[in-house]
């Protein structure tokens, strides 16, 4: 079952949402900051606004082709753009979904990935009807490997790609639905 063409997920504090020529901008102010790209591909280098423009371009198509992908990640509050979660497929892994995560720095350390992180992974298994997602994270990105851990993720291997070390992290639905039921009701 594939549904999610157009979803919108709203968490405590976020919205997911499709993507808005306004948001541009700020996102690629959060692409040309160092501290954001530190872990990721292309050497860890910061992106300029072009490569942020042809990003969005690919997460466009993606939504296109698959009828899910990266959400823009907006603050209820505010309404500010925060940044991007969700499902997608990794040139390195394309037969498997990845499920990734950006925010703005300013917003760190406040459980924001994770909060969107978490409603995305629900929506991957219950509207999606995914099996297995993978997480692909640099080995010293403490930060990200963490919030994987926190939403049900696991570290299946690792090895170098491209000349960076990463962990692949397995999310598997009977897994992540067996912790949902131990957790209990929410509140
Ligand atoms: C990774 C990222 C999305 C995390 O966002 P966030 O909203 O700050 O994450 P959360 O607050 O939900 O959770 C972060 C967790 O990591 C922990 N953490 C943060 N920095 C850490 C560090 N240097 N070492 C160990 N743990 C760290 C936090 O304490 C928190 O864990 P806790 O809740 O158990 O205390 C954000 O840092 C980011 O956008 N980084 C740049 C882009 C990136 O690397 N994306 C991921 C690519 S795989």
């Amino acid at each position: 079952m594939i549904e999610g063409r157009g979803a919108v997920l709203r968490t405590a504090r976020l919205l997911l949402r499709s993507w808005r020529d306004e948001d541009q901008l700020p996102f690629a102010a959060i692409n040309a900051d160092p501290e954001v790209t530190r872990y990721l591909g292309g050497g860890g280098r910061p992106l300029s606004n072009l490569e942020t423009a042809s990003f969005l371009d690919r997460t466009r198509r993606h939504w296109e082709h698959w009828g899910y992908g990266l959400w823009a990640m907006e603050l209820l509050e505010g309404g500010r753009f925060a940044g991007f979660v969700g499902p997608s497929h990794h040139r390195w892994y394309p037969a498997e979904v990845e499920l990734g995560w950006r925010l703005a720095p300013t917003l760190w350390s406040r459980g924001i990935a994770t909060e969107g992180g978490a409603a995305a992974l629900e929506h991957a298994f219950t509207r999606l009807g995914l099996e297995r997602l993978i997480s692909i994270i640099h080995r010293d990105n403490l930060a990200s490997r963490r919030v994987a851990e926190k939403i049900g993720f696991r570290p299946h291997q690792e090895e170098s790609r491209e000349e960076l070390p990463i962990v692949v992290y397995r999310a598997e639905r009977p897994v992540w639905e067996a912790a949902r039921g131990q957790a209990g009701p929410p509140g």
